[in-house]
């Protein structure tokens, strides 16, 4: 049944209060993504996150306002006695539509699996509210081998995003029923244990380019400032419903990208009508990366920075999530960071040197012999196959600390391809390669799909960079098999094809012996600079080029 239908059906109790239960059966519940849902109360877009091996972090969003002491998860063992019950805070913001609700669940145990549901108390049918799982983190040291899942730039699927059907200014779209990559991640979500974002979400900024590009439809076209407000809102929105049946069970872990907070890039002009849209079109809230700091529970104490910069164990490895945006440090850069331009980006969170200082400390705390792995994640990269993407800001401010900090591996996206440097410092190569050497490896995916699409990469690759894969969506997948044995492996959303794949050895001061690394150069659309049999890396007719309709790959992604 439509939308449309079950609404009509409810017409006549349509004036129903807010909240008032209604009888167990005449409850229908939300079931298509960006739809609003007819109990304003309903618990939507359910997503948890790590905070340490004995608490979780629930959140979730409704339609309408619910007092702290109703919003509740209930949880436990066993899901037909979920025995215990946390309370939620509530948050929102001045554009939004929805109310996030932020609880913690303690007390539990490390690598365990727990069932929960979220209600509120005065929910008359809360045993029609689904029940979801998710497992707790490995306690640091658990040397069990382990997977997880890394997606960037990942944004909208369907017809208000990537779809099969490109709008104006659109660079890559779908083939006919090709796996988008959050299905991709949902076909595959027994072969990891938690996913990180990092960065550039929902895309819901880009609304206004959207609009001109003519995906919303003529009637729908954006006119007034009404609509911008309605229309960021929607796209956030179906963009957290998507995503729900990952985030339901997965701990779903967030870093912040541009378009968490540079509304529309800066701005976009309407060639038919003639209007120049700038950034001052967005709302409150729309920038700042408002929403995002509004809709997550990372861990890490209340202030400022919660969500920008924090860290986290998970069996052998710690990870940490870093604000690649703003908060440079040094004081060189000004507020509005990234080059400093104050154009796009705003929102910085912490005093000058703040996100450096914490890191400096974090890295300080780490222990070896628990956590031997460090892998860090930021949204931009500066190692990279696009040579004139580099974010050079952001290795000037943090390559050091990361280095210096003996970071084995360092995830970012942003740019719209693949690329697997070698292990390197300085823009100096690390002549151990993946055996052994002391230097980080950068592994840039940013192909999680956007209607926006994909970029293009250097048809001669960058120094320093071995390996790079354009024009194919995907994600990584990330195996840690032991203290001294790592892989990556970047999969095709469209078909779960590894399309490459290499190990990372550190001997941690012991005797084990290093495995031969393993890239699959031959395959798809990658090439590499030391792989003289690399197919052409424009073998894929039916995704357009990036370029072509005046977009450059600096500050679009
Ligand atoms: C809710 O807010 C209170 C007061 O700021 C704080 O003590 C508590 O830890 C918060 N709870 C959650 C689940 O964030
Ligand atoms: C509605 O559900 C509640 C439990 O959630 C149950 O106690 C009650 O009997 C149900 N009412 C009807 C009319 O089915
Ligand atoms: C796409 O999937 C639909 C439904 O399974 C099917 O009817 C259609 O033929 C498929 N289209 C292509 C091009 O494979
Ligand atoms: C904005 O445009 C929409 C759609 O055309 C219209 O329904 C609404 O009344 C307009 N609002 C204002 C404030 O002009
Ligand atoms: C577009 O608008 C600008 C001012 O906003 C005006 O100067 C220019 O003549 C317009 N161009 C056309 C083709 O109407
Ligand atoms: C938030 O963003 C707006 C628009 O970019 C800007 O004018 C304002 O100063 C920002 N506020 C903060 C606290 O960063
Ligand atoms: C990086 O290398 C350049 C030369 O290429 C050198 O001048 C500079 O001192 C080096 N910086 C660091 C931090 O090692
Ligand atoms: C670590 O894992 C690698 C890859 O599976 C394996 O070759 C190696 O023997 C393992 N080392 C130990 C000490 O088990
Ligand atoms: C999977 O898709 C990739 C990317 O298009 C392609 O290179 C590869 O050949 C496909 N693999 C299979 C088994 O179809
Ligand atoms: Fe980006």
């Amino acid at each position: 049944m439509s939308v449309k239908l079950v609404l009509a059906a409810f017409a006549g109790i349509a004036t129903m209060v807010v909240g008032v239960p209604l009888p167990n059966e005449t409850y229908p519940l939300a079931t298509v993504p960006g739809t609003t849902p007819f109990n304003k109360v309903e618990p939507l877009q359910q997503r948890v996150a790590f905070i340490d091996a004995n608490n979780m972090a629930v959140s979730w969003n409704t339609y309408a306002s619910l007092p702290d002491s109703e919003a509740t998860v209930h949880y436990g063992l066993d899901p037909l006695n979920l025995d215990q019950v946390a309370y939620s805070n509530q948050t929102t913001f001045e554009t939004s539509r929805t109310f996030s609700h932020h609880a913690v669940l303690s007390g539990l145990q490390p690598k365990t699996l727990y069932h929960y549901r979220v209600a509120h108390t005065n929910c008359y049918a809360c045993n029609t509210l689904p029940t979801y799982t998710f497992t707790t983190p490995r306690s640091p040291a658990d040397t069990e081998p382990y997977s997880i899942a890394v997606v960037a730039d990942m944004g909208l699927m369907g017809p208000d995003g990537l779809t099969t059907v490109a709008g104006t200014g659109a660079a890559g779209t779908l083939l006919p029923n090709e796996t988008n990559t959050v299905q991709s991640l949902a076909q595959n979500l027994d072969a990891f244990e938690h996913i990180i974002h990092i960065g550039d979400l929902a895309y819901a900024d880009y609304f206004i380019k959207e609009s001109v590009g003519g995906y919303f439809g003529a009637d729908n076209e954006i006119v007034n400032q009404t609509q911008v407000v309605e229309r960021y809102e929607e796209l956030n929105e179906e963009f957290y419903d998507q995503i729900t049946p990952l985030t339901s069970s997965k701990a779903y872990m967030v870093a912040v990208g541009n378009h968490e907070s540079n509304c529309d890039n800066g701005g976009v002009t309407d060639k038919t009508h003639n209007i120049s849209y700038t950034a001052s079109y967005c709302m409150p809230g729309q920038t700042n990366f408002t929403a995002y700091a509004e809709h997550w529970n990372m861990p890490g104490t209340p202030g400022a920075a919660k969500n920008f910069w924090y860290s986290y164990d998970d069996g052998m490895v710690h990870y940490i999530i870093l604000d690649f945006e703003t908060d440079f440090g040094q004081g060189i850069y000004g507020p509005d960071e990234v080059g400093g331009t104050g154009k796009q980006m705003s929102g910085s969170r912490g005093k000058v040197n703040e996100q450096i200082d914490w890191l400096k400390a974090d890295l300080a705390k780490v222990d070896r012999t628990k956590t031997p792995w460090v892998l860090a994640f930021g949204h931009r990269p500066y190692y990279v196959s696009i040579a004139d993407a580099r974010c050079t800001q952001c290795q000037e401010a943090f390559e050091p600390v990361l280095n210096a900090g003996g970071v084995d591996l360092v995830m970012t996206g942003h740019d719209h391809v693949y690329s697997r440097s070698t292990a390197v410092y300085n823009n100096t190569a690390d002549p151990a390669g993946y055996n052994d050497p002391k230097y980080p490896v950068y592994i840039t995916n940013g192909l999680g799909g956007h209607y926006d699409g994909m970029d293009d990469m250097d048809a001669t690759l960058p120094a320093n960079i071995e390996f790079g894969i354009e024009h194919v969506y995907g994600w990584s997948r990330l195996y840690f098999a032991n203290a001294t044995h790592m892989r990556q492996d970047f999969v095709a959303s469209r078909n779960s094809s590894v399309l490459d794949s290499f190990w990372l050895y550190k001997s941690r001061g012991g005797n084990t012996s290093p495995v031969t690394t393993t890239s699959k150069g031959n395959n798809g659309n990658g090439h590499g600079s030391h792989t003289s049999t690399s197919s052409s890396h424009h073998s894929t007719p039916t995704h357009k080029q990036n370029g072509q309709n005046g977009q450059g790959q600096n500050g679009q992604n």
